[in-house]
């Protein structure tokens, strides 16, 4: 189904990235073809020089690096993100790849309303240090024989927030670290937006 450009108020998201950015453009190309009825109103990085900032400027979205490198000292990191998303009506916080763990304040401020997604099956391969490849090497060495993904809603620790999606993919007896993140990262792109698509889907249900 595509949306058309009506009057009816979207669900305003924040994408919160600190890398490659592939989740967040593949989001972002899903709202531009009208498959999911939101606005990407900004996206939030705590690293300046991503792929995603560069992507953001190229297609001139609205952005925000946030990290204590650039406070002042009499401000912190989760009074100027609550400022931020706030300030640009966000309903919806999607976290594409962000490598900082949301402040206890941001996710009262949006309760079930941060989601993200963790390439493993969650609770296996989750928590402090399973990130990017390093995820894959330890379902390597572990001898799985399969892996997958989880979309999960976020609470104040890593990736054990409720969950909401999970998906799995064979672990083949050639494979890489690389070549299963490859293969895991394809079924992100698959997954994701249908996840975002719904929970938007939802917020014009309840608003219109
Ligand atoms: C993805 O593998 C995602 O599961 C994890 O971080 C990675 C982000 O990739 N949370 P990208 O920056 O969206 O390409």
């Amino acid at each position: 189904m595509k949306y058309s450009n009506d009057n009816e108020q979207k669900c305003n998201i924040a994408i919160f990235a600190s890398g490659t950015g592939s989740n967040f453009i593949n989001i972002y190309n899903h709202i531009l073809d009208g498959k999911i009825f939101a606005n990407i109103n900004i996206l939030i990085s705590n690293n300046p020089n991503c792929k995603a900032i560069e992507f953001a400027k190229k297609n001139k979205i609205n952005y925000k690096i946030i990290n204590k490198f650039r406070l002042s000292n009499n401000e912190n990191i989760e009074k100027v993100i609550g400022k931020v998303l706030i300030k640009n009506n966000i309903n919806l916080i999607v976290l594409a790849g962000y490598m900082k763990k949301i402040p206890k304040q941001i996710i009262e401020l949006y309760p079930r309303k941060i989601l993200n997604i963790h390439p493993a099956l969650l609770p296996k391969f989750g928590g402090k240090g399973f990130y990017g490849i390093k995820v894959h090497e330890a379902v390597i060495n572990s001898g799985e024989k399969s892996t997958g993904i989880t979309i999960h809603f976020v609470d104040n620790d890593y990736d054990t927030g409720d969950i909401i999606y999970q998906k799995e993919v064979d672990v083949l007896e050639n494979d890489s670290a690389v070549s299963l993140s490859k293969r895991v990262l394809e079924l992100e792109h698959k997954s994701y937006p249908v996840v975002v698509k719904e929970f938007c889907d939802k917020y014009r249900k309840e608003l219109n």
